[in-house]
């Protein structure tokens, strides 16, 4: 396929960020060239954007940003030093982005801005694309040696059931933005990366389902290979609004309270009453969002003449599945369903379940 490759405005600085140290058991033994050691990986997620590299034969480095951004007007920053803060001009629009933008965004109380909406380049903003393009090219870098290009494998959703949201612009997008910094950009279904990233022991079978912000990816893998895939256009940030709209209050309130560490789906809430309130509605669309996703599973699985394996895994993975209860409330579900089509193994959740898909990307690179 032939995609056109535009230049990647360089941010005035480029920090770095979080470098977190991980180990994974199913990276191949020993990659056998350089060449395949600048493979990547990167999960492209409407909340964080994961990169995963090789450092030596086992250990493997994450990075990740957050995926946000700021616009400010030029004229009032004219005074302003951005030497040290992460930022790229646009067409005379100059933009904060990433974690930087975060905090900014905090400290003047301004709200951020974000480049990918429900698992895709968001439609609100022109310069989306071109603000990605910045991020993506801070985690996994410019490759110079153009004889030797590096596979970058990406991860992208399965197109919604219940959105009208096509894939294929966005996947293309990112493979031009990709190939621009010198790689071969591969795509990759997000919850078929879970999979490769968490089922060595099982030969890469089972159901992986992403929890993430934008969306909910479902995929039923069999020895590596995709038989059944899906999204549902909710995810984290469809709680967060309507929990919000149930409340009369905003989407960010929810989103901190829905974060907090002493916040439990299974136990009865606790905490001020405006604080209870937030987390009662908080559990009943938890609910509803887990209960809808494995409604669908069962219909896209009733749909599907595949031939299906006797017994599989069901792993968890996405930041939604965070929260303190998650997996009981998936068991106690999946307790009350006796028709499904197989044996569930085991129930359980990604090693990391931020990092997971960027690490099944990596697999696949490694390839
Ligand atoms: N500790 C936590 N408890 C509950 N939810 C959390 C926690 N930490 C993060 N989240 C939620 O996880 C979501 C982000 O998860 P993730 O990084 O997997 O999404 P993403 O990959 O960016 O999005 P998507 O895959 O949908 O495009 C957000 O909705 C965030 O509020
Ligand atoms: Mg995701």
């Amino acid at each position: 396929m032939g995609f056109f490759v535009e230049e990647v405005p360089k941010p005035d600085k480029i920090e770095h960020s979080s470098d977190i140290e991980t180990n994974i058991d199913n990276i191949p033994e020993k990659p056998t060239t350089d060449n395949l050691n600048k493979n990547k990986g990167l999960d492209v997620g409407t909340m964080n954007l994961v990169s995963s590299s090789l450092e030596n034969n086992n250990d493997i480095n994450i990075k990740n940003i957050r995926n946000v951004f700021i616009e400010i007007d030029k004229d009032s920053i004219s005074n302003m030093d951005l030497s040290q803060i992460n930022n790229v001009e646009i067409d005379d629009v100059v933009y904060i982005i990433g974690d930087d933008a975060y905090r900014f965004a905090n400290m003047f109380n301004i709200p951020v801005s974000r480049p990918m909406s429900k698992g895709m380049i968001s439609t609100e903003n022109i310069d989306s694309a071109d603000i990605l393009a910045v991020m993506v090219r801070e985690l996994i870098g410019q490759n110079e040696d153009l004889q030797n290009k590096p596979k970058c494998v990406y991860s992208i959703p399965a197109n919604p059931i219940d959105g009208e949201m096509n894939v294929i612009y966005h996947q293309n997008v990112f493979a031009r933005i990709i190939n621009s910094l010198g790689y071969e950009a591969v795509p990759l279904n997000e919850a078929t990366a879970i999979i490769l990233s968490e089922c060595s022991n099982t030969n890469f079978s089972g159901i992986g389902i992403s929890f993430g912000a934008g969306m909910t990816n479902v995929a039923l893998v069999y020895k590596s290979i995709p038989v059944i895939t899906f999204s549902i256009a909710r995810g984290g940030d469809w709680i967060d609004l309507n929990t919000a709209n149930s409340l009369g209050m905003i989407p960010n309130k929810i989103n901190a309270v829905k974060e907090k560490k002493d916040f439990s789906l299974t136990n009865f809430p606790t905490g001020k009453k405006k604080e209870r309130r937030i987390k009662e509605g908080l559990i009943y669309y938890y609910n509803n969002l887990i209960n809808y996703t494995l409604k669908n599973i069962l219909t896209e699985l009733e749909k599907s003449e595949a031939e299906l394996p006797e017994e599989l895994p069901l792993v968890i993975s996405g930041g939604t599945s965070l929260a303190n209860g998650f997996i009981d409330l998936v068991k106690e579900q999946i307790n009350q369903i006796d028709e499904f089509p197989f044996d569930i193994l085991e129930i359980r959740t990604a090693e990391n379940q931020l990092t997971a898909v960027a690490q099944g990307c990596l697999v696949q690179a490694l390839k």
